[in-house]
């Protein structure tokens, strides 16, 4: 059994406006089973943490870290950067870690896949991003999703465009939906 609806926070670690990660992640909110709706959580306002702003949180971090605890899983779709994961996610990562007692990835159901020009598209990134929030105590999924970018891949309203990348990513997100459902329902 499914839950009817499942809020999915969806998180785009690039700030650039031609992101050929946003346009990944546009596909996948048209591909995905209907059950899931998406609501993206914006990284484009937060400041880096810093430790004195803890006393007054800025607003961004407020309005992040409420997105966060108030989604019922969270999917993110992030570029690879120096085989890691680039630092304006880790920065939401970690404001959202903080104060320890209330940090909102603690059991939070979490998928997660990246598009890259190199040929093992962002999967060294993605093992970065599965062990900090392993460290969380986020609920990854298993298994890995990741896509080296080709030309043909999009097509010129930058949606996806190649039906096998379609089928994969339709199978990865359906059970990334389902293993969180499992888990919400406990
Ligand atoms: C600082 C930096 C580091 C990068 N490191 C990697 C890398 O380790 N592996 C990789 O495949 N691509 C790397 N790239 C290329 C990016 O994956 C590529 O620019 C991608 O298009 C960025 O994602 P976006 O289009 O969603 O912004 C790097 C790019 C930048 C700016």
């Amino acid at each position: 059994m499914s839950l009817s609806v499942q809020n999915v926070g969806l998180i785009v670690g690039s700030l650039r406006r031609e992101s050929i990660n946003r346009k990944l992640a546009s596909s996948i909110v048209g591909l995905a089973p209907d059950r899931l709706k998406f609501t993206e959580i914006s990284l484009a306002q937060l400041p880096m943490y810093n430790g004195d702003l803890e006393n007054d949180r800025p607003a961004p971090v407020r309005r992040f870290t409420d997105a966060v605890r108030n989604c019922d899983s969270v999917f993110i779709v992030m570029p690879e950067f120096n085989r890691s994961l680039p630092a304006v996610l880790k920065n939401a990562i970690d404001w959202g870690s903080k104060p320890q007692p209330e940090n909102v990835w603690l059991d939070k159901p979490v998928g997660m896949t990246g598009i890259s020009p190199g040929a093992i598209g962002t999967a060294v990134g993605q093992q970065h991003l599965r062990q900090i929030l392993g460290v969380l105590g986020a609920a990854v999924v298993g298994g890995e999703a990741y896509l080296t970018n080709r030309p043909e891949l999009f097509d010129p309203a930058g949606m996806l465009a190649d039906s096998s990348t379609e089928e994969f990513l339709r199978n990865y997100v359906t059970r990334f939906a389902d293993f969180a459902d499992k888990l919400l329902r406990q």
